[in-house]
């Protein structure tokens, strides 16, 4: 039994997508790639991927056609769904170990972390990872609060040698183009001289990864952590793309 690969979505700012990516990347693995996989949401003020759970669970229950498409799934599907845990930036770590040792055999174990550098719960969580990857868009805010948080995890502990963390990258969000556009590639060429990396595949800004199935008519979800996206809404979203340029960085 292999110890499990601990990845992180983090960054201190709200709004840049560490829960979607978490909850799209992990389902994407879990549900089409057939890694074993856990969550831990860590972020107690909001707690987004426990609410995304329980919104699934609800629309799958009582929207006609996603609960047939949730029965079609898990007929062939042999495992269960993957489980979100809810906890706090103190107990995650704590909590992780005793699903360890009773048993639990994930392959990667997600942590959805929001929170600063100037909090000691949060270094002492993203100490233990193996990788971290940190959201970022190009609203000026978020791409200067998202290249701190980056640039202090890389220069400040990454280099001491006294982590776990093996990589960061950062993965560019909610941007207008499939390809990444020249705005990010000038960024890219900045952040590098800072001695920071970045996936190529960028996520799209599209409404489908905030659709929740509430809305009756167009049903098909994107983004589900009891099911694997939909694959028209699949098509041109680079999901896949990104995934495996996770999986070659996590080697998993
Ligand atoms: N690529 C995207 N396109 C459109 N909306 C997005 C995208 N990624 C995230 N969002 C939306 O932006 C909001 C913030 O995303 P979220 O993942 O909750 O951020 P965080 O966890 O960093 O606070 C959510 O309403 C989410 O649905
Ligand atoms: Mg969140």
């Amino acid at each position: 039994m292999s110890e499990p690969v601990f990845v992180a979505f983090a960054t201190q700012k709200g709004g840049v997508g560490k829960s979607t990516l978490t909850a799209l990347v992990a389902s994407y693995l879990h549900y089409n790639e057939g890694v074993n996989v856990l969550a831990m949401d860590c972020d107690d003020r909001q707690h987004s991927l426990k609410d995304y759970r329980d919104q699934d669970n609800l629309v799958t229950e009582e929207n006609p056609i996603l609960k047939k498409a949730l029965y079609s799934f898990y007929k062939n599907f042999k495992k269960k769904a993957y489980e979100i845990v809810l906890t706090n930036p103190k107990e995650a770590i704590r909590l992780i170990s005793e699903k360890l040792n009773a048993g639990a055999n994930p392959d990667v174990v997600f942590f959805d972390i929001t929170g600063t550098i100037n909090d000691p719960d949060i270094v002492m969580l993203l100490s233990v990872m193996d990788y971290i990857f940190v959201p970022v868009t190009i609203d000026t805010a978020d791409m200067k609060s998202s290249i701190r948080f980056a640039s202090h995890v890389v220069n400040k502990m990454i280099t001491t040698n006294k982590t776990k963390i093996k990589a960061l990258r950062l993965v560019w969000n909610k941007i207008p183009t499939r390809t990444k556009p020249n705005l990010c590639e000038i960024v890219d060429k900045y952040m590098s001289e800072l001695g920071l990396e970045s996936l190529e595949s960028v996520l799209t800004n599209s409404c489908k990864f905030y659709k929740d199935g509430a809305v009756s008519g167009k049903t098909a979800l994107f983004r589900s952590t009891v099911l694997p996206p939909d694959k028209q809404l699949l098509k041109g979203s680079n999901l896949p793309e990104l995934v495996a340029e996770i999986r070659e960085t996590i080697k998993v």
